[in-house]
């Protein structure tokens, strides 16, 4: 059965809730799949809930909006509003969107798993104004299918949803004149596009709560496989995996879009490149199952 996004609302009551709901620390609130009473719709208005994830009504909800067949032409809305509202300085409503943030990586991993074989072709989904939610929702989705290909278990795939959606949350605090730079960017300028991933993992876990495990891969996916990336010239398997699965994905949708600076690549041209910077940029075992995908 299929998941949908629904806006709160009295009709939601007496529906089936469509994922796990945690509360800001973490822990299982609701289970999927539990009805939804006026109780509960009191409770998720009271904690600022505007939408919800519902099961699926079969035929009869192929009219909504929100529902699961355009799951990942919709997740970049709500990634956006999501990430507005974990980057002001107020810990209660930040902890809220993490939740709201969990339930958007289920129900892509739900998505991924129920519905696609193949990675899907994501080329045509971007657009420059809303590029960094577009991009981070690609990584998430690319990254599920590495994991797959790892048997990772359940969990772990969720785990590393969460890590691509959030990977560069700190992008959120880059000046954006200099994000959306047609000509190449000065020495300090790039200083500050780097401090991305510190800000953005800094944040993420003071403001947010996010555990390591989902936030390691937002300040390593820049290191490089050979120790020459940053901010800590790590290599290797020093790297944490996740970071290196995300340090693919990440160039690899970065590279099949248009930026302001130039034009997107042929996907052959992304997973050829991919296959000469394997044991430079990229882990190679990785680079091979990664490209295995499009191939
Ligand atoms: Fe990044």
């Amino acid at each position: 059965m299929g998941v949908e996004v629904h806006q709160l609302g009295n009709e939601v009551v007496g529906r089936r809730l469509g994922q796990n709901l945690y509360n800001p620390a973490g822990n299982l609130l609701l289970r999927k799949g539990v009805e939804i009473t006026p109780r509960y719709l009191d409770y998720f208005q009271d904690s600022g809930y505007q939408s919800i994830f519902l099961l699926s009504q079969g035929v009869s909800s192929e009219g909504s909006r929100f529902n699961s067949d355009r799951l990942l032409t919709t997740a970049p809305y709500i990634l956006k509003k999501v990430f507005r509202k974990m980057r002001i300085d107020d810990t209660v409503r930040a902890a809220q969107a993490k939740g709201d943030l969990l339930s958007l990586a289920e129900a892509i991993l739900v998505h991924v798993q129920n519905r696609l074989e193949k990675p899907p072709q994501l080329l045509e989904l971007k657009r420059q104004g809303d590029y960094l939610y577009q991009h981070c929702v690609n990584v998430a989705v690319y990254s599920i299918f590495i994991g797959r290909a790892k048997n990772y278990s359940d969990q772990q795939l969720l785990n590393l949803a969460i890590a691509g959606l959030i990977h560069d949350f700190g992008m959120e605090f880059v000046d954006g004149d200099i994000v959306n730079k047609k000509d190449e960017l000065g020495a300090e300028e790039f200083e500050q596009v780097k401090q991305h991933t510190t800000k953005g993992f800094t944040h993420l876990v003071h403001n947010c709560a996010f555990d390591g495990i989902t936030t390691v891969a937002s300040v390593q996916h820049h290191e490089r496989f050979d120790g020459t990336g940053y901010p800590k010239r790590l290599h290797g398997n020093s790297i944490h995996e996740f970071s290196r699965i995300i340090t693919l994905t990440d160039f690899f949708d970065a590279w099949t879009s248009d930026r302001p600076h130039r034009r997107m690549h042929s996907l052959s041209d992304a997973v050829a490149y991919i296959q000469e910077e394997q044991g430079s940029i990229f882990d190679p075992a990785l680079a091979q199952s990664f490209t295995r995908l499009f191939t």
